[in-house]
């Protein structure tokens, strides 16, 4: 008999995970990106140069640069950072991370404790949402519109929660094209989100995962470079760009914040090969680079946008895209994405139910997140075509002649 684990289990591992069992054929799901998108090549000869160049410095944890990651790196992110979002830092602001989620999981250890509270959009990645819930921290949801969070709602809420004796610990915000809505702030927006965190004295967090996805190539600066007395963290990535499963993202903090989350980060540093690749990579490529993604994901956002219109019709709404990789789907209210997701799962099409990317989920299981950065333009269109008939089936929606009314 096999030893069991299960009465020794701690009480933050409560929940279980299920074996990988592949990917279904339409995978609508995630923050997956383009396959063919990967400079595969590039990538190979730059793997090739600095191992042998370099390939001796991984004999030392967080090789000739410390702690906080390849010097390289962190050089191009700040010249990259100056060049895209108008933030002027140096690398020792820089702190190289497995991930935007290793940035996220550090800034909350180092600033949140069970009981405190944040606040963020309402509408949200369901992956701060449930590292929040992990830690027993209270998430207050802030309305957006196409123009990202409400500023008159942040101000009204702050307000509500200073009336009842507390301060929140940071406002979240994904102000460059949000997850899961798509949304870009304005500059004048992001002004007044300072303005109101200063009046209440408070940190932003700003998560710019997407920021170099715009199919403009335009963006306004970035929140931390309109800032202008330290009260703002920042996170970025390379999953979005390059590629996910290389796990390099970034935080950016000033050093009295920085200071304090380095010691969290226990685990020795983040995978150093990635770091010299990049670093390798970057520099003559990440601008031509990106130049060439926009138009692939626009060409996948039209895709969708048209299927979805060819066979859900009148029955959805959603904003055209304007960057990323996401599209945020309404349905009429009869439609319950949490039982749609497991009745296209098993005809092989996954979909992110609205339940879990929002902060209310039961006011919004009537919408879900589509993802096409991963599949082909082929898939979005069969993939759509095949979700517009399981949600026939379960919903009677989309309209089609002769539809009977369903529940
Ligand atoms: C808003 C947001 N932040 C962070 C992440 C995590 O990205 P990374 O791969 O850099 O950990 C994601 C991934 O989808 C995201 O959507």
């Amino acid at each position: 008999m096999a030893f069991e684990f299960k009465s020794l289990l701690s009480a933050t591992a409560t929940t279980k995970a299920e074996p990988f069992s592949g990917y279904p054929p339409y995978h609508f799901v995630g923050g997956n990106i383009d396959e063919p998108t990967v400079p595969v090549e590039a990538l190979a000869n730059a793997v090739g140069k600095v191992i042998r160049t370099e390939g001796h410095n991984l004999a030392k944890y967080g090789l000739n640069s410390g702690p906080q990651g390849h010097l390289p790196l962190r050089k191009f992110i700040c010249d990259c950072l100056k060049k895209r979002s108008e933030i002027a830092v140096k690398p020792e602001e820089v702190l190289l991370t497995s991930g935007s989620l290793q940035a996220m999981d550090l800034v909350n250890q180092t600033l949140l404790s069970e009981g405190d509270v944040v606040l963020l959009e309402a509408a949200n990645y369901a992956g701060t949402l449930t590292r929040l819930d992990a830690i027993g921290v209270e998430y207050v949801g802030v309305e957006l519109d196409s123009d990202g969070m409400r500023m008159d709602l942040l101000d009204r809420a702050l307000s509500e929660l200073a009336k009842a004796g507390r301060k929140p610990k940071y406002v979240y915000t994904i102000p460059t094209i949000q997850n899961p809505t798509g949304s870009v702030m304005p500059v004048e927006r992001r002004l007044e989100m300072l303005t109101l965190a200063k009046a209440y004295n408070i940190p932003i967090f700003e998560d710019d995962c997407y920021a170099d996805l715009t199919f403009s190539g335009e963006r306004p600066a970035a929140i931390y470079a309109l800032d202008n007395d330290q009260r703002v963290v920042y996170c970025g990535t390379f999953s979005k760009t390059i590629a996910p499963a290389l796990r390099v993202g970034y935080l950016v903090a000033p050093w009295q914040l920085m200071s304090h989350i380095l010691p969290l980060k226990t685990d020795a540093g983040s995978g150093a090969l990635e770091q010299m690749v990049l670093a390798e990579y970057l520099p003559g490529n990440f601008d031509d680079h990106v130049c060439d993604l926009l138009p692939v994901l626009k060409a996948k956002a039209d895709a969708l946008c048209l299927a979805l219109d060819e066979h859900f019709g009148a029955s959805v709404a959603y904003e055209k895209p304007v960057g990323g990789i996401y599209l945020w789907v309404t349905l009429p209210e009869n439609v319950d994405t949490d039982r749609l997701f497991q009745a296209a799962l098993d005809q092989g099409v996954a979909i992110n139910p609205g339940s879990q990317w929002t902060v209310d989920g039961s006011a919004n299981k009537h919408r879900m997140r589509l993802c096409f950065g991963h599949p082909s333009i082929d898939n979005i269109r069969k993939g759509v075509a095949k979700l517009a008939d399981v949600c026939f089936e379960e919903f009677g929606v989309p309209f089609r002649s002769g539809n009977i009314e369903r529940g």
